[in-house]
């Protein structure tokens, strides 16, 4: 099989050079996007030299930017990661959510309907769901978020069902539940809860609970969901819809410090915060879809991830 050539948005954040990672190792070509703001060259350090790699900083959110990248490199498929991540800034700068999680979505579903790209592999989030009494949560719960970020990957969503019900290009939204692994940065306030917890317990200082620390999430490897990326974009059957991302286990952020304690005995004891603006207490995923669409499923089991983590 030839390798595909897949436009990957938001290459040098953490999900996204993972993606680029594996899509490399697998044969295919590569062009990355990112602007930098908060992914970094040094994710990409692994494969800057790679030839079926190349890079360029753009924002994909500025009208025609991405719609000119795919004219010159002709992709199969777009990957797009770029977003604003962080659920406490979509509630703080909603203007800025509403640029890069919905508006840059349409840049590439114009980008492909103008020049032919049959396929995009879109990353949404559980935070569609919003908080859902009925766990664990199938692509069909109704979905009522409770946050900006979480309505504006639902609206993302829809303008790729549009895009395909008109132009029937092939859209593949993943529901990434909570996503850990290395290379997420634990020095933003922004970043994911693993990330940041272990780093602290790493150097010996406390970490902050926002709320009881009994809200749970259902925390899937990078490496796994690196892995649904580049077999959604490259797969040679025809693949569309709206499928979790995630393992169907569920760990608390109390269940989280007691493993990290176990590992670095003496720790300084937590400190409590009121809970944030937009959290969810609990969310927890049924992969069953995913499984059957693609034939794999995140399976790597938390402890072992997060050994990987802790190894990095
Ligand atoms: P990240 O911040 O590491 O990656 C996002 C990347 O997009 C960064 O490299 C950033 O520089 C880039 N970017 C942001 N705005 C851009 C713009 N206007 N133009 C070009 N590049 C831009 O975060 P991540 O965790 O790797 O998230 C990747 C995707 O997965 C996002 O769409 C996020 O909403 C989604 N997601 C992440 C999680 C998670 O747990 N990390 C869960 C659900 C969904
Ligand atoms: C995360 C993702 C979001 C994604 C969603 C999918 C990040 C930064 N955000 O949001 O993009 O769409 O999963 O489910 O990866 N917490 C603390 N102390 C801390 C940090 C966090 O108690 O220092 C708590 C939060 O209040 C929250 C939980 O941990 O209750 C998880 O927070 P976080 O890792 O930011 O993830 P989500 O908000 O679930």
């Amino acid at each position: 099989m030839a390798g595909k050539r897949v436009l990957v948005t938001g290459a040098a954040g953490f999900i996204g050079s993972h993606t680029v990672d594996r899509l490399v190792a697998d044969g295919h070509h590569v062009l990355g996007v990112d602007d930098l703001s908060t992914g970094t060259q040094e994710n990409l350090s692994g494969i800057l030299e790679e030839s079926r790699f190349n890079f360029e900083k753009q924002d994909v959110s500025a009208p025609g930017a991405v719609a000119s990248i795919v004219e010159r490199y002709h992709p199969d498929t777009i990957i797009h990661l770029a977003a604003l991540v962080s659920v406490p800034r979509g509630e703080t700068e909603p203007g800025l959510n509403y640029r890069l999680n919905v508006q840059a979505t349409h840049e590439v579903c114009e980008a492909a309907r103008r020049h032919q790209v049959p396929r995009i592999v879109f990353a949404s989030s559980a935070a569609v769901y919003g908080e859902c009494a009925e766990l664990p949560l199938a692509e069909s719960a109704p979905t009522i978020p409770v946050s900006q970020y979480g309505y504006a990957k639902r609206i993302s969503e829809q303008l790729l069902e549009g895009y395909r019900a008109s132009y029937g290009i092939e859209t593949v939204c993943f529901r990434y539940f909570n996503v850990y692994g290395p290379r997420q940065d634990p020095a933003s306030p922004y970043s994911g809860v693993v990330s940041i917890f272990s780093d602290r317990f790493r150097v010996g200082q406390p970490v902050t609970i926002y709320g009881d620390g009994t809200q749970s999430r259902d925390f899937v490897y990078v490496g796994d969901v690196a892995m649904a990326n580049a077999l959604a974009a490259t797969s040679e059957t025809p693949i569309y819809g709206t499928f979790n991302c995630c393992t169907g286990e569920s760990t608390s952020l109390l269940d989280l410090i007691a493993v990290l304690d176990r590992r670095f005995p003496g720790a300084p004891k937590p400190e409590h915060h009121p809970e944030r603006a937009g959290d969810i207490k609990h969310s927890l995923g049924d992969p069953t879809a995913i499984q059957s669409a693609l034939k794999f499923a995140p399976a790597t089991p938390f402890a072992e991830g997060l050994g990987t983590l802790l190894a990095d």
